[in-house]
């Protein structure tokens, strides 16, 4: 792990600006808001043939032929509030829909600041299409005020959306499963325990882990895991020199960590501009095909 400071295996220090450094954006956030920003944000990054649709192949070694073309669509960063309200994802969500996902996941970032926030996101996430469901993990900022429950009850009851909180859902096809396993966020949960996560897991289970932070992929990758699937990087949302390390580190788009493959996802909303360079807003769709080769499950 490197970018952040360490606290136990699976906790990392909270990144944290200054206070002063914290207001400056804020006010800049609430300025670029006040002045037209989630519509100018819409128009220019949320509206159809704006955001790319990133194909990713993930070849498995012994994939049973059931799971082979398993697609998994995810969302990640939404970052309701300022720059993105109500009915702005319905690009994404028709796109998302179009590729006929089995699942879709979403990684986490819902908000902004305030939890009320996500519910702007309801109404486009209960239009989201998927044969086992749309699932999702939190993101540091979604623990804002301690009411992350709050959000995924209502997220559950009025959007179909399950958020999996150190916890899998196995998604079956005959004899096999795709296991979705989703973390609690490194940084701002009380506790992200993968292990926990697994426990019940078959052995013959296909893992795809969601995991907010790609700081930790190294660690959850291994020999059952086809994919970790991360955000919260922005790809750096404004990718230029001395601006970028305002965002999380990036560690690449796509990284092969021994047999898995970590996804890190440059996301859909932005912070505190309404503004991305050399980072376009994106969904991954993230198709499993079977490879040749020993089966080294
Ligand atoms: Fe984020
Ligand atoms: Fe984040």
């Amino acid at each position: 792990v490197s970018g952040a400071a360490e606290l136990s295996p699976w906790r990392l220090a909270p990144r944290r600006f200054g206070r002063g450094r914290r207001a400056f954006f804020r006010s800049l956030q609430f300025l670029a808001g006040r002045c037209g920003g989630r519509h100018w944000y819409r128009r220019r990054y949320l509206a159809p043939g704006r955001f790319r649709v990133r194909r990713e192949v993930v070849e498995v070694i012994g994939l049973p032929a059931e799971l082979d073309g398993y697609l998994v669509v995810q969302l990640s960063d939404l970052h309701a509030g300022p720059f993105l309200g109500e009915g702005d994802l319905s690009a994404v969500v028709e796109a998302s829909n179009r590729l006929v996902p089995d699942a879709v996941a979403i990684t986490g970032d819902l908000i902004t600041d305030r939890p009320e926030e996500a519910d702007l996101l309801l109404r486009d996430f209960a239009g989201l299409r998927a044969r086992d469901g749309v699932f999702g993990v939190f993101g540091n900022h979604d623990y804002r005020q301690r009411r992350e429950r709050e959000i995924a009850a209502r997220m559950a009851e009025r959007a179909g959306v399950r958020f999996l909180c150190d916890e899998h859902v196995r998604c079956r096809r005959g004899s096999a499963a795709v296991a979705l396993v989703g973390l609690e966020d490194t940084e701002e949960s009380h506790g992200c325990d993968p292990d926990r996560a697994r426990a019940g897991l078959h052995p013959g289970d296909v893992q795809i882990v969601l995991c907010h932070n790609p700081l930790l992929a190294s660690r959850l990758a291994g020999p059952r895991v086809a994919a970790v699937l991360s955000g919260h990087s922005h790809g750096h949302q404004i990718d230029l020199p001395g601006v970028r390390r305002l965002a999380p580190p990036h560690p690449g788009d796509r990284r092969q960590l021994g047999p898995t493959v970590a996804i890190t996802s440059t996301g859909l909303g932005a912070l505190g501009l309404p503004l991305r360079v050399r980072a376009p807003a994106e969904i991954v769709a993230l198709e499993l095909r079977a490879a040749e080769g020993r089966d080294a499950r």
